[in-house]
C-alpha cells in the first residue's frame, strides 16, 4: 500500500534543472540518509526532465543520456535502493516533454514497463505539448493502468497543472497526488498564490490521493532553476513549510541539499511539522479566517481614520489531528506586523462552551497554557504563528 500519507522526497528540478547525471544523484542519495532526511520520512528521489536522450531506440524505448547517466537507469536505481531510498522518475502526457524531450503520449505501456525493468517507486507525469485534441483523463488513466499492468507498485504523481479540475478525478484515476497549480518559483508570492488557490480545494485531499502543491523551495534562496524574483527570508520559508504540513500535501524537497544552511534541514527535520503534516487521519485544515489584517496607516487619507485594511492577508486554520489534538495556524501575510485576531467561535468554541485551548507554541516550545474566548497574537509581516492544542475544561 503506497501513498497512505503525504508522500515525502526530494525532486531535481526545482535546484537543478537540465543539469542532472549519475553523479549528482548518488551524492543526493548519500546526502538524503546521511544527513537524517530518510530517517526524518523523505523517502523517495526523484529524477525530473532532461534525462534521456532526444530519440528513442530501434524498439521504440526511452533511453537515459550515456553523457549524463554513463551506467544507465537500472545501475543508478540499485544504488539508490541500496541506500533504502525509493527512485523516482519523470515523463509527460504529451508529445514531448516541457523541456523537449520524448514522451509518453502513445507509449505510455512500453514506458511503463521500461520504468518497471528500472526498478522505478515513482513517476512524476507531465502535461506539456499535450494534443488539443487529446483527452486529459483518459491519457492520465491509461498511465495509470500501464504502471499498474507492470506489477511494480509505482507512485503515480500526476502534473497536469490543476487542469480540467483535477480533485475531481485524479483519485478515480489511479492516482496518488496530483499538481493542482503552474509551477512554483523560489519567491513568497509564488507560494502564497498558490496555497491562496487550493485551500478551499484541500478537501478533496487526502490518503492514497494527495494534492499536490509543487516541490518545496525552502532553502533554495535564489540558487538554481527557479529562483524568480526577491529572495525568501527564513520566516517566509518558513511560513512555507509549515503550510505545506499543516495542509497535509506532499514534501517533495528541492533545494540542493548538500549546501543547504542548518537552519533549513532543522526546518524540514522539524519532529512536531512532520507529524502535523503525516497525521493518520489525513484532515485538510478548516479555514477559521481568511479575511484582511488590520493596520496603521501613517499617511491616512483626509476625513479616513488611521486604520486600513490589506485583503487576503489574515488565515487562522485549524486542523483536527489524531488523539485528540488539534494544530491551530495564525499568518499575516501583509507586508506590516499586525495583530491577528481569533476569536475561538470560529473553532467551534463559544464562550458559553466552558471549554479551554490548552496551547503550545510550536516553534518556541512555550508552554501558554489555558486560552478561552480568543487569542490575537501579534505577528510580523510574512510570518506566522503555530500552536499545538488540546481541550480542556476552561
Ligand atoms: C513542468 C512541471 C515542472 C517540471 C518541468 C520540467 O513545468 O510543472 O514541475 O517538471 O515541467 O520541464
Amino acid at each position: 500500500m503506497i501513498a497512505q500519507r503525504p508522500p515525502m522526497g526530494w525532486n531535481s528540478w526545482n535546484t537543478f534543472g537540465w543539469n542532472i547525471d549519475d553523479s549528482l544523484i548518488r551524492q543526493m542519495a548519500d546526502f538524503m540518509v546521511d544527513a537524517g532526511y530518510l530517517a526524518a520520512g523523505y523517502e523517495y528521489l526523484v529524477i525530473d526532465d532532461c534525462w534521456s536522450l532526444k530519440q528513442r531506440d530501434a524498439d521504440g524505448r526511452l533511453v537515459p543520456d550515456p553523457a549524463k547517466f554513463p551506467h544507465g537507469m537500472k545501475a543508478l536505481a540499485d544504488y539508490v535502493h541500496s541506500r533504502g531510498l525509493k527512485f523516482g522518475m519523470y515523463s509527460c502526457a504529451g508529445a514531448r516533454t516541457c523541456a523537449g524531450y520524448p514522451s509518453s503520449y502513445d507509449h505510455e505501456f512500453v514506458d511503463a514497463q521500461t520504468f518497471a525493468d528500472w526498478g522505478v517507486d515513482f513517476l512524476k507525469y507531465d502535461f506539456c505539448n499535450f494534443p488539443s485534441s487529446g483527452n486529459c483523463k483518459a491519457r492520465y488513466l491509461t498511465m495509470s493502468m500501464a504502471l499498474k499492468a507492470t506489477g511494480r507498485e509505482i507512485l503515480f504523481s500526476a502534473c497536469n497543472w490543476g487542469q480540467q479540475e483535477p480533485g475531481q478525478w485524479m483519485r478515480q484515476i489511479g492516482a496518488h497526488m496530483y499538481r493542482s497549480t503552474g509551477d512554483i518559483m523560489d519567491n513568497y508570492k509564488s507560494f502564497t498564490d498558490i496555497v491562496k488557490s487550493q485551500l478551499d480545494k484541500l478537501c478533496m485531499s487526502g490518503s492514497y490521493c494527495f494534492n499536490d502543491m509543487d516541490m518545496l523551495t525552502v532553502g533554495m534562496c535564489g540558487k538554481g532553476n527557479v529562483g524568480l524574483g526577491k529572495v525568501c527570508t527564513y520566516e517566509e520559508y518558513r511560513l512555507q513549510f509549515t503550510l505545506w504540513c499543516l495542509c497535509g500535501v506532499p514534501l517533495m524537497m528541492g533545494a540542493d541539499l548538500r549546501t543547504l544552511a542548518p537552519e533549513y534541514k532543522a526546518l524540514m527535520q522539524n519532529k512536531t511539522l512532520l507529524r502535523i503534516n503525516q497525521d493518520i487521519e489525513c484532515r485538510a485544515p478548516y479555514v477559521a479566517r481568511r479575511d484582511s489584517v488590520c493596520v496603521e496607516d501613517p499617511n491616512p487619507p483626509e476625513g479616513v481614520g488611521p486604520w486600513k485594511h490589506i485583503p487576503d492577508t489574515a488565515f487562522i486554520l485549524l486542523r483536527h489531528l489524531s488523539d485528540n489534538e488539534f494544530a491551530l495556524f495564525y499568518a499575516n501575510l501583509a507586508d506590516q506586523g499586525a495583530e491577528v485576531h481569533g476569536e475561538f467561535v470560529d473553532l467551534g468554541l463559544p464562550a458559553t462552551s466552558g471549554i479551554a485551548l490548552d496551547m503550545t507554541d510550536v516553534f518556541t516550545g512555550e508552554h501558554i497554557g489555558k486560552v478561552t474566548d480568543f487569542y490575537n497574537p501579534h505577528i510580523e509581516a510574512h510570518d506566522c504563528k503555530l500552536y499545538l492544542c488540546k481541550l480542556v475544561k476552561a
